[in-house]
């Protein structure tokens, strides 16, 4: 059983700060016409990452990679789905997650996405744990770099708990 910490990890504000400073960072480097948000982690993220990008022609979608079930453990095998429809050919597209850990996720992601036919595939997470990483990857635009430890919040969750939390904490063994 885990139990969350006593103080947030990043406030609120803290996270707008930084999301702002990712959107400008981005719409500065990247001229993109799709953005990609995965499910589910991302959609708090993606919802206030979107609104720094000031072109009304970029669209937004979300696809499902899961490889976590109920578990605070990566199983390493990529689940993808509502992705039937999926039309990116020839798209420049920024794919969107919440965290950056092993890197099988964000690997899988992009190669499926250019396997789809997308013209250029960037990344952005807004954490990421270095620690952890399994998979040769970087995203290419990223937030907070973090400890190990796993982090809830903010889209973030814990067998689908903690997910509308404005701040994101970090969940402790229970003792
Ligand atoms: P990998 O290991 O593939 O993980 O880079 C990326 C996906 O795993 C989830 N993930 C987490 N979710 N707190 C969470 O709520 C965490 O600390 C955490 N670490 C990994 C996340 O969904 C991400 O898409």
């Amino acid at each position: 059983m885990y139990k969350m910490s006593l103080m947030p990890l990043f406030t609120a504000e803290a996270i707008q700060e930084m999301v702002q400073l990712l959107g400008e960072k981005i719409a500065r480097n990247y001229k993109f016409d799709t953005i990609v948000g995965l499910l589910t982690g991302s959609f708090v993220f993606v919802s206030d990452l979107c609104r720094h990008f000031p072109d009304p022609k970029i669209k937004v979608l979300f696809i499902k990679a899961s490889s976590y079930g109920d578990s605070t453990e990566s199983s390493g095998k990529l689940d993808v789905s509502l992705a039937k429809d999926l039309d990116i050919s020839g798209k420049k597209v920024l794919l969107v997650d919440d965290i950056l850990d092993t890197g099988l996720t964000l690997q899988g992601m992009v190669k499926f996405l250019q396997e789809k036919g997308a013209a250029e595939v960037r990344s952005c997470v807004l954490l990421e744990k270095r620690a952890r990483r399994k998979a040769d990857i970087k995203a290419d635009f990223v937030g907070f770099s973090i400890e190990d430890g796993f982090v809830v919040g903010y889209g973030l969750d814990c067998a689908g708990e903690y997910r509308t939390m404005p701040d994101i904490w970090t969940l402790e063994p229970e003792t």
